[in-house]
């Protein structure tokens, strides 16, 4: 789905970003990064918040800076975690991506190089659009 070269390009730049996750309360860093359609990488990390319910996920955080900059097309996601599992973005995530970067490829990978990969549609089949 994404080329393999870019994917690993894509992963390494989000297990960098994760470095920066602000996890203190959870302790489960996120790093995330969205590639654009200029081919421009974005990354995020979790930021979390005392009050817990202004927390806000790597992949909002990655796909806001890119969206505040006037990015307005995207091309493929990236999500690293060290579950042991690949994590796939959370609902509130699949419902900003679709709107903004629409049946996106992701890859969700773990540090130990596990990866997963779908289209958003494949795991938010049923989008609100408005
Ligand atoms: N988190 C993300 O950054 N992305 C996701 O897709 C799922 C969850 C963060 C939010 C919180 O800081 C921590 O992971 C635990 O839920």
């Amino acid at each position: 789905m994404i080329e393999p070269a870019l994917e690993d390009k894509l992963v390494e730049a989000a297990k960098e970003a994760r470095m920066h996750a602000l996890c203190a309360y959870s302790g489960f860093a996120v790093g995330a990064a969205i590639e654009d359609a200029e081919g421009k990488i974005w990354t995020g990390c979790n930021v979390e918040n005392s009050t817990f319910g202004l927390t806000v996920c790597a992949e909002r955080v990655a796909i806001w800076k890119a969206l505040s900059e006037g990015v307005r097309e995207f091309r493929s996601v990236a999500v690293v975690t060290d579950a042991p599992e690949p994590t796939p973005p959370c609902g509130a995530c699949r419902q900003i991506l679709w709107q903004f970067a629409r049946d996106v490829p992701i890859v969700s990978a773990t540090l130990e190089q596990k990866r997963k990969r779908y289209r958003l549609s494949e795991i938010f089949p049923e989008p609100f659009d408005f």
